[in-house]
């Protein structure tokens, strides 16, 4: 399901094939059953996005392609992983316009597999020999697992605080995003500060790259997002449109209670699921949600603005601009 790519500067898009070599390379040496099954999923078209964030960001510090690649590679496997698990959680049938792991195979490989990708996440990126680049991915480890319970433990309840959300997406999908920066920036040997800023540039376009994605699930057409539409309502996963909508909602507490009658019963059909999309886009939601993550997605680009570094703020540009165009 690739899509449209970010315009980045040849520099880095030579740099992108040294790392989808690499990764073609891993993956061919993958063998036995799971193995072929991560073969799989990493050929299955994702967008790389954590990758070029990895080598973007180390162009802060001495800029060396073959010497990125493994952490580049290293953070696509440890995204590839996540997402295999988070099928599972989310009992997913598509990604990538294919069926997942968790469809095929059942729930007890997909776990396997995600625990192999995140293990040859760390082996790869125990080779730089940098307790700073381990602590870094560890600790989005954790975050990643804090956020995916806390969405477990809050499934059906449109009531949410927008602050709450807010922390969760931060925890599932901008931790990752802020640490693809920081491992690339840490490995060049990027300063201190150079280093906290691109951290902060990944957290604020990772959370709005998640918003955009929510917004996709009710307005995005599958055969760009390789996933149904629909499909957080049909979990009850209780996103920022839905939360908006909820609140707008206040005065109309006939729609309000059609929402929870819907999702009181769990498991809506096909037409409640439409009903619930329905509902959202009579109200300003959407919209709303679009302008936070274009915002968000402002205040990285004002991050951006602390570098002199040209090469680094054209390509750092660039995938903001690439994350607020996937929605348009
Ligand atoms: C999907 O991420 C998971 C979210 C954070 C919403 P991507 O949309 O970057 O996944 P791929 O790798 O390109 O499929
Ligand atoms: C994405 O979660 C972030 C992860 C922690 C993997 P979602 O459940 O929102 O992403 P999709 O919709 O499955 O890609
Ligand atoms: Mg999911
Ligand atoms: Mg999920």
């Amino acid at each position: 399901m690739r899509e449209d790519i970010p315009r980045l500067t040849p520099l880095v898009v030579r740099a992108m094939a040294i790392v989808e070599g690499f990764i073609q390379e891993q993956i061919d040496g993958f063998d036995r059953e799971l193995g072929k099954v991560a073969r799989e999923v990493l050929s299955s078209g994702g967008k790389r996005l954590r990758p070029m964030l990895v080598l973007v960001s180390g162009l802060a510090g001495d800029f060396e392609p073959h010497r990125l690649k493994k952490a580049a590679a290293a953070l696509e496997f440890f995204h590839n992983a996540t997402l295999v698990h988070d099928d599972v959680i989310d009992e997913a049938k598509f990604r990538r316009g294919r069926s997942t792991v968790f469809s095929q195979f059942g729930e007890k490989l997909a776990a396997l597999v995600g625990d192999f990708l995140f293990s040859q996440t760390f082996i790869l990126l125990s080779s730089y020999q940098d307790v700073e680049v381990l602590h870094i991915m560890s600790e989005t480890g954790v975050s990643l697992a804090v956020g995916e319970l806390a969405q477990l433990r809050n499934l059906y309840q449109p009531n949410l605080d927008e602050q709450f959300y807010l922390k969760r997406a931060r925890d599932k999908t901008a931790s990752l995003f802020s640490s693809a920066c920081k491992i690339g920036a840490t490995i060049c040997g990027a300063s201190s500060s150079a280093i906290q800023l691109l951290g902060r540039y990944g957290e604020s376009l990772g959370i709005a790259f998640q918003i955009f994605d929510d917004i996709l699930d009710i307005e995005g057409k599958t055969e760009i997002t390789g996933k149904p539409v629909g499909s957080d309502i049909r979990d009850g996963i209780v996103t920022l449109p839905l939360i908006y909508a909820f609140k707008e909602l206040e005065g109309k507490l006939e729609a309000r209670d059609r929402i929870m009658e819907i999702f009181g019963q769990r498991d809506p059909s096909e037409s409640e699921v439409r009903e619930v999309i329905g509902i959202i886009r009579q109200t300003r939601a959407l919209s709303r949600a679009k302008e936070k993550a274009l915002g968000l997605v402002q205040a990285s680009s004002e991050i951006v603005r602390n570098f002199q570094n040209q090469e680094l703020r054209s390509n750092l540009e660039s995938i903001g601009k690439f994350v607020v165009n996937r929605y348009n």
